[in-house]
């Protein structure tokens, strides 16, 4: 690992960004590492801060130069709901914000990128259960679309460019230190908040709907692990299977109640049931086990006691 690695992370306010500019830090210092979103937030306090469009090229362009940045971590986005919403705005922010970073790769004004893709990628279509990394992928929302684009993107870019990207397919992300925002995985965090605040939640998602998912410590995990992994150990530069575990809400549901015998679960699904109905169950990462030794740690009996425990605090 470089000592001077400088690294940027955008839209890092958001879920994922909260708990990864926080563990990088502990790797790489706070001056390190620059944390930027589109408008100020809290996490301005924390350590170097800078407002970014990841739309503007140039603004970015001036603020990697500035702080010499050799790393950026891309997270801003529109997930899987917010985009249905927005189809065009959901688009261009996926693909324009991609394009922005991986072109300052390509003219070598940094050296490394990661872009995080999604189980999104996959479509009706797909084998559901164990979902391989080669099969078919027909996303039928704007963010899959938008994913399987980019993944495909980063792999052109690698090939032809030698740009230095690396990507996981996250699933579901859960975790109780930031709110999701916007996916069809959001409930497996709300339920917990719901579960300590009043022992009832109403899931926007219908009982035995099986998504893949994955507690944060992992995830962050993964992520660095996969930037920290020698280049040649990078198999594949579009984007790798990443599996945690999975369940529905009645299986999260019951064992919440482990926790909190009184707690009640009711199901009002919503637009959202059609996207995850369109999503696999659950994922096979063998590549990323192979190549770079990926083994996840949490399963739901762990992670539901380490959120409870935290979020009781
Ligand atoms: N958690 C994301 C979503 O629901 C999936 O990448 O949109």
């Amino acid at each position: 690992m470089r000592t001077s690695d400088k690294i940027l992370v955008i839209g890092s306010s958001g879920q994922i960004g909260t708990e990864l500019v926080q563990n990088l830090r502990e790797i790489y210092g706070i001056d390190s590492v620059i944390a930027s979103d589109v408008k100020v937030t809290e996490q301005a306090k924390e350590g170097p801060f800078e407002v970014i469009d990841v739309m503007n090229p140039q603004g970015l362009l001036e603020i990697v130069k500035r702080h010499q940045i050799n790393q950026v971590y891309l997270l801003a986005a529109l997930l899987s709901a917010t985009a249905e919403k927005m189809p065009k705005f959901g688009w261009d922010l996926n693909m324009q914000g991609l394009f922005n970073v991986l072109d300052l790769a390509k003219e070598k004004i940094i050296e490394k990128i990661y872009w995080p893709s999604s189980i999104a990628v996959f479509g009706p279509n797909t084998p559901k259960e164990n979902t391989p990394q080669y099969t078919i992928m027909e996303p039928s929302t704007v963010y899959g679309i938008s994913k399987q684009a980019g993944e495909r993107w980063c792999e052109y870019y690698f090939n032809k460019y030698n740009v230095d990207v690396r990507s996981l397919r996250y699933p579901g992300l859960i975790g109780w230190k930031s709110a999701p925002g916007g996916g069809t995985t959001d409930y497996a965090v709300h339920i917990f908040h719901e579960a300590l605040k009043s022992a009832s939640y109403e899931c926007f998602l219908s009982e035995n709907t099986t998504l893949p998912m994955m507690y944060m410590p992992d995830a962050i995990k993964a992520t660095i692990r996969i930037m920290q992994a020698d280049s040649d150990k990078i198999k594949i530069r579009s984007s790798y299977n990443l599996s945690g575990f999975s369940f529905s809400p009645k299986d999260i549901a019951q064992e919440i109640k482990k926790y909190i015998p009184d707690f009640t679960i009711s199901f009002k699904p919503d637009s959202r049931q059609q996207i995850a109905d369109s999503w696999p169950k659950s994922i096979d990462s063998i590549e990323a086990n192979k190549d770079w030794g990926w083994k996840p740690e949490f399963d739901l009996a762990a992670m539901t006691a380490d959120m409870i425990k935290n979020l009781k605090k």
